[in-house]
């Protein structure tokens, strides 16, 4: 496998794969910080080779990249990996509701015949949202974070809300997915699963709290339409290395790429 980012997400990863807890070898890593891929492979008992570019990278003899980097990285580098007929995890989805990337991707996919893997991320229950997606009306994301993990997104360089000022539960945002996933790049990847799994990115709904009293990144969806509704609410730890990533989207990333690796059960829709 190849690694593209060695971050929060992508060292868990790299972790779990060098434990055995996934059955697969990491040979490949890329980060354009040398810092962080050196710091990685320092930990690492299997030591992988870390590469110049991402287009040494992409063109290594792996199966398959998890992209654990930013939708920057999506976007320059996704075409190259598929056109280096290498199958992909993506965890920065909000890439994907850009539509010409989107288009990019499922070209790719076909032209070269391989596989997209987007999983769950930091919430449950996409597997009821794909099932019912004929016949949703509604589907509302209310996100909730710790004012801490929403800085330095892109929102904050044209509005005047001081995060710094907030001493209350604050909406700071309300508007679609689509503009949800540009403004705060780094924070809603879980609007974009939401969005591609069900109506579509303009339709879904999103708003943003910052909330002082919390240490948690919390989603609640609402789901309705002509099969009934349903609500779920997650509350996570955010990650110790990444404020603003959830523990459990690094846990649903480790159990995704045990089903790709494995050839035991699979549970779930
Ligand atoms: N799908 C989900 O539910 C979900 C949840 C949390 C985070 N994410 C996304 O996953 C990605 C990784 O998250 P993280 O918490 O590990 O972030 P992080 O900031 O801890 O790590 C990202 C790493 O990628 C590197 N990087 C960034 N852009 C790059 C590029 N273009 N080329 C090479 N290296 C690059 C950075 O130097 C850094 O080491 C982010 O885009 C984040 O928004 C997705």
């Amino acid at each position: 496998m190849g690694l593209l980012g060695c971050g929060a997400i992508g060292s868990e990863i790299a972790f779990a794969i060098d434990s055995g807890k996934i059955s697969a070898k990491l040979t490949h890593i890329y980060d354009f910080s040398k810092d962080n891929s050196g710091k990685l492979v320092n930990m690492l008992q299997n030591k992988p080779i870390v590469t110049e570019n991402v287009g040494l990278l992409a063109a290594s003899p792996v199966d398959l990249i998890i992209e654990a980097a930013s939708q920057d990285a999506v976007r320059d580098d996704i075409l190259s990996i598929l056109q280096n007929r290498k199958d992909v995890m993506i965890m920065s989805v909000g890439a994907l509701l850009d539509e010409s990337i989107f288009d990019i991707v499922m070209d790719g996919c076909k032209d070269f015949n391989k596989r997209v893997y987007l999983p769950s991320g930091a919430i449950i229950g996409l597997d009821g949202i794909r099932a019912v997606r004929d016949e949703l009306d509604l589907v509302t994301l209310v996100t909730t974070k710790n004012p801490k993990a929403l800085k330095g997104a892109k929102f904050f360089e044209t509005s005047n809300i001081d995060l710094d000022g907030i001493t209350q539960s604050t909406i700071i945002y309300e508007g679609s997915a689509q503009e949800a996933v540009r403004l705060f790049p780094a924070n809603i990847n879980v609007a974009a699963l939401l969005s591609l799994a069900g109506i579509g990115s303009q339709k879904t709904r999103v708003k943003i709290i910052a909330d002082p009293s919390t240490d948690k990144n919390t989603h609640e969806i609402q789901a309705e339409g002509k099969f009934g509704k349903f609500s779920i609410k997650v509350e996570n730890m955010p990650s110790p290395s990444n404020p603003k990533t959830s523990r459990l989207a690094t846990l649903a990333a480790i159990e995704c790429l045990k089903k790709i690796c494995g050839t035991s059960l699979n549970i779930g829709t």
